[in-house]
């Protein structure tokens, strides 16, 4: 089994005319003497769904922290439209960062606050806009996600499903031009798993912009895939079209695809 092509078919993807405006180069990071990232190497396809499957405990989410730059790398570089957020001033950070929607695993919404509060707060923070402005748009993202007759509760007065579109709304409210989804199917039964990825599909096809959604669910990513990348060992083993990875002969994809137990991959 070869590790190599998947860092390959990773770079090859700038040749073929698919721009990238995410970019991750040899990541590494540790915790203490535990290694997580190993040396990550991956492209987001703009204006597509890119899945990163893993199980759990592989660095998915360690990884989105590195996106969102709230982790800094060991080593390696993470280019968000071609710069290298740990190469910018803590303010220009900030900046991209307001370019960016993240859907945490969580949800993250803050208790206190109600939906309406909680999906209005990064237009309050990040923009002049008036409350006049803001209500608007935040009705049209409630709407959207179904969410327009709860605005007035608070999140825990509310499902599961429910917060994780809420804090849907939120990752939205800014316009980003990318998005990230960190499993956003934890904890959700299959049914409401399925609607918020249709509503994951419906908002990218309106929408647009590059959205990199983790998960260790197979479902979903058959479900919403452009592309799809499998890490393993925090390195990405496998990187290519979706309806080529689920179609793939390859022993390994094929057992990481299929979720079996036979196969040439093991616990350790
Ligand atoms: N801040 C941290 N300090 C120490 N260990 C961490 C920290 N964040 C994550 N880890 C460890 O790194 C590994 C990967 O975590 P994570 O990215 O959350 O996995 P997952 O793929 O399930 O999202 C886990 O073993 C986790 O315990
Ligand atoms: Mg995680």
């Amino acid at each position: 089994m070869s590790f190599g092509g998947a860092v390959d078919s990773a770079r090859n993807g700038a040749g073929n005319g698919v721009a990238h405006s995410i970019q991750v180069r040899n990541l590494h990071k540790s915790f203490g003497a535990f290694d997580v990232l190993t040396g990550l190497d991956l492209m987001f396809a703009d204006d597509a769904i890119t899945t990163i499957l893993g199980p759990s405990g592989t660095g998915k989410s360690v990884l989105i922290k590195h996106l969102v730059g709230l982790l800094e790398p060991d080593d390696g570089e993470v280019l968000i439209f071609g710069r290298d957020i740990w190469k910018i001033s803590a303010k220009e950070r900030y900046e991209l960062r307001t370019r960016m929607g993240v859907l945490f695993q969580d949800g993250a919404l803050f208790g206190s606050m109600n939906i309406f509060d909680n999906t209005a707060f990064p237009l309050r923070k990040h923009t002049d806009k008036t409350e006049d402005e803001i209500r608007e748009i935040v009705m049209r993202r409630l709407t959207e996600v179904g969410l327009e007759r709860s605005w007035t509760k608070l999140p825990n007065e509310v499902s599961g499903g429910m917060r994780k579109r809420a804090g849907f709304a939120r990752a939205l409210v800014m316009d980003p031009a990318i998005v990230f989804f960190d499993e956003p199917d934890s904890g959700l039964d299959p049914v409401r798993t399925s609607l918020l990825n249709d509503l994951i599909l419906d908002m990218h096809s309106e929408h647009r912009g590059t959205y990199l959604l983790v998960t260790h669910d197979i479902r979903t990513a058959r479900k919403v895939s452009d592309y799809v990348g499998l890490i393993w060992k925090g390195r990405v083993v496998h990187y290519g079209e979706a309806d080529e990875a689920f179609a793939s002969e390859d022993p390994f994809v094929r057992q990481f695809l299929s979720g079996e137990s036979a196969g040439p991959l093991g616990m350790d």
